[in-house]
């Protein structure tokens, strides 16, 4: 790939951000496709952040990824922000069309996209999410618009589990519970941090009394946990032992770029690119 005075710059920005997966992702798939991107990425201290969204505008980059910390402040300095975004209450990918700079979250999108292709679908079921941290929220509010029977959060402190439930029901009127609504859940969600470094062998429902047991687990459930390193986590093997079908967190971050990369280029990325990632990056 040659990297011309006509070649479209795209990045990360974050703090820290060295390890992001992002750069290799998006390179991979303009060096596949041929498409005339670079992608890099920028470590931006909070008190920069303003400074660097009127960057982009100023150099004409064409796009960026947004991660931690930056996710909700960044709405305040960008022009249109999607209405699923909104209501996210956050942004992870940013768009530069004609100096407009345009706001999107694809990480809730990326994690459905994936539980797709698994054949995970929460339509009529009772989903279980564990955790209320900072993905929880998106990914709560994705769900509820795919019908479910019932969407229950539970969270090792209880009161976050609530505050959410509150806000989620006040911006979309749907109910979410915080008690266990059923004894077994259809759909199981882990989106807390118990279960990787520096916590592996935490179980994320060891300190959460009423998923102790892991009953709500049978060999009907469907396990996800957001987590893809290790890429078998603790809860991925206590659930494969009771039947069910389990589901890391490996396709949510390929297709959230996937679907960033889709926004940045106006164009679609083929299914075999997305298998090439998981085997050619992450050696999966
Ligand atoms: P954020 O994503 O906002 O940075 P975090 O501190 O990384 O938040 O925590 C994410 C989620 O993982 C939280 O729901 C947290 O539970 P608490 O709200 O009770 O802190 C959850 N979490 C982290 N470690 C956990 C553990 N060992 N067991 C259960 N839940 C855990």
């Amino acid at each position: 790939m040659e990297i011309t005075a006509y070649t479209n710059v795209l990045g990360i920005i974050g703090d820290p951000v060295e390890h992001s997966f992002s750069p290799k992702m998006h390179n991979f798939i303009s060096e596949k496709t041929g498409n005339d991107y670079v992608y890099t990425a920028w470590h931006v201290k909070a008190s920069d952040l303003k400074d660097a969204i009127n960057g982009i505008r100023a150099l004409g980059i064409k796009g960026i990824n947004v991660t931690a910390p930056h996710k909700v402040e960044v709405m305040k300095h960008i022009d249109i922000i999607s209405d699923e975004a909104k209501i996210l209450g956050s942004v992870n990918t940013v768009v530069n069309r004609d100096g407009v700079l345009y706001g999107y979250n694809t990480d809730a999108d990326g994690l459905y996209m994936a539980m797709e292709k698994e054949g995970i679908s929460v339509e009529g079921k009772n989903v279980l999410i564990i955790g209320a941290g900072g993905v929880s929220r998106p990914i709560i509010i994705r769900t509820v618009k795919n019908n479910p029977k019932s969407v229950t959060l539970m969270n090792r402190t209880q009161s976050k589990a609530v505050l959410i439930a509150e806000e989620i029901y006040k911006k979309t009127g749907c109910e979410i519970f915080t008690d266990m609504y059923t004894k077994e859940y259809d759909v199981v969600i882990n989106t807390t941090s118990a279960g990787m470094e520096p916590q592996e062998d935490k179980l994320p429902t060891e300190d959460i009394p009423k998923l102790r047991d892991l009953k709500f687990i049978t060999d009907k459930t469907a396990v996800v946990d957001l987590i893809y390193n290790p890429e078998e986590t603790r809860f991925l093997a206590e659930a494969k032992k009771r039947g069910a079908k389990t589901m890391n967190g490996l396709g949510m971050l390929i297709y959230q770029g996937v679907i960033a990369y889709e926004l940045f280029t106006g164009k679609e990325i083929d299914e075999s690119i997305t298998r090439d990632i998981k085997s050619k990056i992450f050696k999966r």
